[in-house]
């Protein structure tokens, strides 16, 4: 749980909030304070935490219970990759393009581009520095994702995997591919 909590701080956390109608500061940069993405995480094996999808609510840094889903769900929201829905927490982003979009118009998606590589970024840095490892997803059902994390798919949709887990030993995990890397074991 305590990896978990530091995994989600580092990648989406409110360090603080400026002026009245307040824009968060967080653990990752974004263009104009704009953070117009969210995260998820479905935890499979997490001690001390029923498995289960989470929204990560960033602003009280607290989880909430999103939806429940089953292996197979699992492996359709990473389009067949099983070695990505093997790892004990799986993180999914997804966009919220109104948030970039009422104020940087059509140079909207160049910022939102740059955010979310900042916060994958700080998802990579956080599992390294705990001796987990992660690996960005891009091949999913986008269409599955927006389904199981309870989201419409236009006002909000899923943009990135990024499942996070206990990696072999660092050796051996050099000479693998990075496909089978992580454990199954827990968090
Ligand atoms: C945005 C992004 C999407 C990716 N999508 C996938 C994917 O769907 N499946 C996969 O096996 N690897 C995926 N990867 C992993 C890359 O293939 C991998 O980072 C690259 O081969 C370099 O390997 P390394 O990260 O171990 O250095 C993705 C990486 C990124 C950054």
């Amino acid at each position: 749980m305590l990896e978990l909590s530091f995994l989600l701080w580092s990648a989406q956390g409110v360090k603080g909030r400026r002026g009245e109608k307040y824009a968060t500061l967080r653990t990752a940069p974004s263009g104009g304070a704009r953070h117009g993405f969210e995260c998820y995480v479905d935890a499979a094996r997490v001690t001390g935490l029923e498995p289960g999808i989470y929204h990560y609510l960033a602003g009280s840094h607290a989880l909430q219970f999103r939806n429940r889903q089953t292996e197979e769900d699992r492996l359709q929201t990473a389009a067949g990759q099983k070695w990505a829905v093997r790892a004990p927490a799986l993180f999914y982003f997804t966009a919220v393009p109104y948030r970039f979009e009422w104020r940087y118009s059509i140079h909207a998606h160049r910022i939102a581009l740059v955010d979310l590589g900042h916060i994958g970024e700080n998802l990579y840095l956080a599992a390294e520095a705990l001796k987990l490892g992660t690996c960005g997803v891009g091949a999913f059902s986008q269409s599955h994702c927006d389904k199981v994390l309870k989201v419409d798919g236009y006002n909000e949709f899923t943009v990135y995997l990024q499942p996070v887990g206990r990696v072999r030993d660092r050796e051996e995990s050099e000479e693998a591919a990075f496909y089978s890397f992580v454990t199954e074991e827990g968090l």
